[in-house]
């Protein structure tokens, strides 16, 4: 099966009792014994849950892998790859990564005993100077969150392994309709679910993705000790969601281009971050390394950071709000938002200034966009 066919029919055979096409809900937390000679398959919603399964099954599937455990969020996914991590261990985290990831790493590992440390993952050969004795585990992400800027998977993957690192990667922004990580090398695919798996920003969910059993079985382990599970309502919502993917992506990347372009003409614009377009410094290895170059894109205006508050807050299509990978487009702004955590030194260092703004381009007529954008810019 291709992509598309695999969203709708991994796992998702007919209800075996009414022959529903769609899998029923199954809102129980606990599931009946029918002796005690026989533990059953699933038994307690914790634990597992028949909408979770096959959501685990579809989201292992687009990744390319044999195994998904599903979290209560992206976080949640993200701590339970830490969750190979032991005291005295050393972590090397990605100098541009999503805020969230960035405090795990700077407040939550230490306290238990986890070094962390900062590598450059647009210049693999960072790597070596990084590595520790103690390094086990490597994390990064691409196109990265604001800037958009796209590593090569390959390159860092190669280098990691040189040193014997597991590698993990958060494939949150391009989703499997665009690249493949496990492919590459990589060893744990995370996701935030909320975003474009589940696509209808209805869900807040996490997913952990691996060829490797010892892995697998590790991070399941732990989702399952500390209960950080996705309810069944969430997975049955999740994937009726994951089913568009690929057709929701195609519009995403499309309506992105036609953005990038308008706002790389306009005068108030002093730049544009989108790997589709040739002026990228990352284009080239996007166009090889991604299927499209995502719904993503970030820009800065002239006129720092008032006229970017100014813009957030004068779009009327596009809403202001957190998060990303919904049908409708949203637009944010990164100090205050998905990067707030971070100090404004930390902030500028990472190249995330005050005059930046970050788009999760929608699904709506791009046109309607492109005006709302355009009316925006004129308040500035
Ligand atoms: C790249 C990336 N990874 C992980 C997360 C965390 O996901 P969640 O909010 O589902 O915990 C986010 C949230 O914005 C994100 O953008």
């Amino acid at each position: 099966m291709r992509f598309a066919t695999k969203a709708l029919r991994v796992g998702q055979e007919l209800d075996p009792k009414y022959r529903a096409v769609i899998q029923p809900l199954y809102q129980s937390a606990t599931f009946g014994w029918e002796d005690l000679d026989h533990i059953p398959d699933i038994d307690y919603t914790r634990c597992q849950n028949p909408n979770r399964k096959t959501l685990e099954e579809v989201i292992a599937a687009l990744e390319n892998g044999k195994h998904a455990v599903l979290f209560a969020s992206g976080m949640a996914a993200i701590v339970g790859a830490f969750s190979l991590l032991k005291h005295g261990d050393h972590l090397l985290m990605a100098t541009d990564i999503y805020g969230g990831t960035f405090r795990v790493g700077e407040k939550l590992l230490p306290r238990q005993g986890i070094s962390v440390s900062e590598f450059c993952a647009h210049n693999p050969l960072s790597i070596n100077d990084a590595v520790q004795p103690n390094t086990k585990l490597l994390i990064f992400e691409t196109p990265t969150n604001p800037n958009l800027r796209v590593s090569d998977i390959e390159a860092v993957v190669k280098i990691a392994k040189s040193h014997g690192l597991i590698v993990v990667f958060d494939n949150t922004f391009a989703s499997p309709a665009l690249q493949n990580p496990l492919d590459l090398g990589v060893d744990i695919v995370v996701h935030s679910t909320t975003k474009y798996i589940s696509g209808h920003s209805d869900v807040i969910g996490g997913a952990a993705v691996t060829n490797n059993p010892e892995y697998y079985t590790a991070i399941y382990e732990w989702n399952k000790a500390v209960g950080a599970v996705p309810s069944p309502f969430d997975c049955w919502l999740s994937l009726r969601g994951v089913k568009t993917l690929a057709v929701r992506m195609a519009q995403h990347c499309k309506n992105a281009q036609a953005i990038a372009e308008y706002l790389s003409d306009h005068p108030k614009v002093s730049k544009v971050h989108y790997p589709g377009l040739p002026s990228h410094p990352d284009h080239a290895v996007a166009k090889k390394q991604m299927k499209g170059f995502g719904g993503m894109l970030a820009f800065e205006v002239n006129g720092g950071t008032e006229a970017a508050r100014k813009l957030a807050e004068s779009t009327e299509v596009f809403l202001l709000a957190e998060s990303l990978g919904g049908v409708e487009s949203l637009i944010g702004y990164p100090p205050l938002m998905s990067h707030a955590t971070m100090t404004e030194e930390q902030r500028v260092s990472k190249g995330i200034p005050g005059s930046l703004l970050r788009v999760s381009v929608g699904i709506e007529d791009v046109q309607d966009l492109i005006d709302d954008l355009d009316q925006a810019l004129a308040k500035i």
